[in-house]
């Protein structure tokens, strides 16, 4: 077993595995391994800097720091004997540099502003992949209304046939709901990319230290100021996984659809057999299982966030233990979106539409009665009410026609007859076509091809504007490190 140089002069006392297993955040902390050797680098090089360590230590440091960083950081420093992978680096520096030069790495900070500094290093990186995958699910969705633009399908209220609309709508109202998912994690990267290196426990420091400094090394955008807070606070992963639960209900949505439309009764879609499995009795079966392993999914992110939801409530000021807890379910929940969203671009652009049966029901279920009502209203001068109740009593009859409409509006007591106003069979016919009722809807944001076409072009835009975002963060975050890494090769040659 390694010795835990953090405990040697505080404690005593023998703890056995299971309680160090039970400790321990090991599991979790590679995760964030990684990010702690860069936080590493930065804080050896401002403590150098701003010299409250010498040249010649911050060499042997940025050495045994760098060979890390190149090479990989070995399982020694994952043993569960150690608290975390904070104490686990340390130890592995002091062995490579001695205690004279390995002890100085902890000057003026603490495990609480590393930990929290290392969190949001790791949290950006995958905020951004998240990020690139929603877009390229939106790209899909643009993808599939593009070529289906005047592919008519019933649109649905309470899962019932309700007016006619097209795939491309449908789509793109998923569309819309991803994109506003991406601008919350947009919003939610800009405050997780803070600063809390230089808080140390909570008090910061007395040794003249350069938060600024470690800061831009790092990639961050700015400080979290106040240094009780910077250790305290896990807002930041907090909202983004509330977001994370938002988005995939929105994903869980879709998946439902896609689950209903697969059904032999609807047939709207095949998804690719990958996606699927078949049952181990009934060989003629088909299901639709990836879909309904990310509605699932949707479950256990939610669960992350009401566990780290749970870990916050009520602690006292500043750092306690508990907020280890409360790190796992970052790393649950961003997985568990991570890949649901992968799945659901190929899910998604591999399935196959049936046009043709999304046309065929596109006029089931009297789906447009609403047009005849408004016709009427239009032609007549009648109260839309009054309307809506006559075609609904014809509707009750099982036709729309002349006929019923007629005796429909003598039922209720309205002095028209329709037939004697001159309206004829081929008007009606032509009122209840699913294509014209489509094309009547050319509000903004309506299903008829014209306003497909200019919602889609605004997509587009912004497809792209979102695009160079990403690329614009990625760009930063790696020039912040490819110069901090310069930056520690330049000291030690
Ligand atoms: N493993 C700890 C965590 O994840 C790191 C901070 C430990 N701080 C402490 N005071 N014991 O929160």
């Amino acid at each position: 077993m390694r010795t835990d140089v953090i405990r040697l002069g505080r404690l005593s006392g023998e703890r056995t595995v299971k309680m160090m297993q039970f400790l321990s955040s090991m599991r979790a902390d590679r995760w964030i391994a990684d990010a702690d050797v860069l936080v590493d680098i930065a804080h050896v090089l401002m403590l150098e800097k701003q010299k409250i360590i010498n040249r010649d230590t911050a060499k042997q440091l940025l050495t045994a720091l760098l060979e890390l960083h190149d090479e990989g950081i070995p399982d020694e420093a994952f043993d569960d004997s150690f608290e975390d992978v904070h104490a686990g680096i340390e130890a592995l520096l002091v062995e490579a540099v001695g205690m004279d030069n390995g002890g100085r790495l902890h000057i003026g900070r603490s495990r609480n502003d590393e930990v929290a500094t290392c969190i949001r290093i790791k949290l950006r990186d995958e905020l951004l992949k998240q990020m690139a995958a929603l877009l390229k699910v939106r790209e899909v969705l643009v993808a599939i209304a593009e070529q289906n633009i005047e592919t008519a399908m019933p649109g649905f209220t309470h899962l019932q046939h309700a007016q006619p609309t097209t795939l491309a709508h449908h789509m793109l109202a998923y569309e819309q709901a991803f994109s506003r998912d991406f601008d919350r994690l947009r919003e939610a990267y800009a405050r997780v990319n803070q600063s809390p290196l230089g808080a140390a426990a909570f008090a910061s420091t007395g040794y003249p230290i350069n938060r600024e400094f470690t800061a831009r090394f790092l990639g961050f955008d700015g400080l979290v100021t106040n240094t009780m807070d910077a250790v305290a606070t896990r807002d930041f992963a907090l909202e983004t996984l509330a977001d994370l639960a938002i988005l995939m209900a929105n994903v869980s949505r879709i998946c439902e659809d896609l689950i209903i439309w697969s059904t032999s009764f609807v047939h709207f879609v095949t998804l690719d057999d990958a996606f699927c499995s078949t049952s181990s009795i009934m060989p003629q079966k088909k299901n639709p299982d990836t879909a309904e392993i990310m509605r699932a999914k949707t479950g256990s992110v939610l669960g992350a966030y009401t566990g780290a939801l749970l870990t916050v409530k009520g602690l006292p000021m500043s750092y306690n233990r508990d907020l280890q807890e409360l790190t796992p379910n970052i790393w649950r929940g961003m997985r568990d979106a991570k890949e649901s969203l992968r799945l659901l671009i190929d899910m998604l652009s591999s399935a196959t539409f049936d046009t043709a049966r999304m046309r065929e029901e596109a006029g089931k279920g009297f789906s447009t009665a609403t047009e005849l009502a408004d016709s009427l209203v239009q032609a007549y001068d009648i109260p839309f009410r009054t309307a809506h109740n006559i075609v609904g009593r014809a509707v009750q009859k099982g036709y729309l026609n002349l006929e019923t409409l007629d005796t429909a509006a003598k039922e209720l007591g309205v002095e028209i007859s329709f037939t004697e106003k001159g309206l004829s069979q081929a008007k009606i016919n032509e009122v209840l076509d699913v294509n014209y009722s489509i094309a009547l809807r050319k509000a903004p944001g309506g299903p008829a091809p014209l306003a497909v076409k200019i919602a889609l072009e605004e997509n587009k835009k912004q497809l792209d504007t979102d695009s160079v975002l990403i690329d614009e963060r990625l760009a930063k975050l790696s020039k912040a490190k490819d110069d901090l890494i310069a930056e520690a090769r330049r000291l030690v040659t």
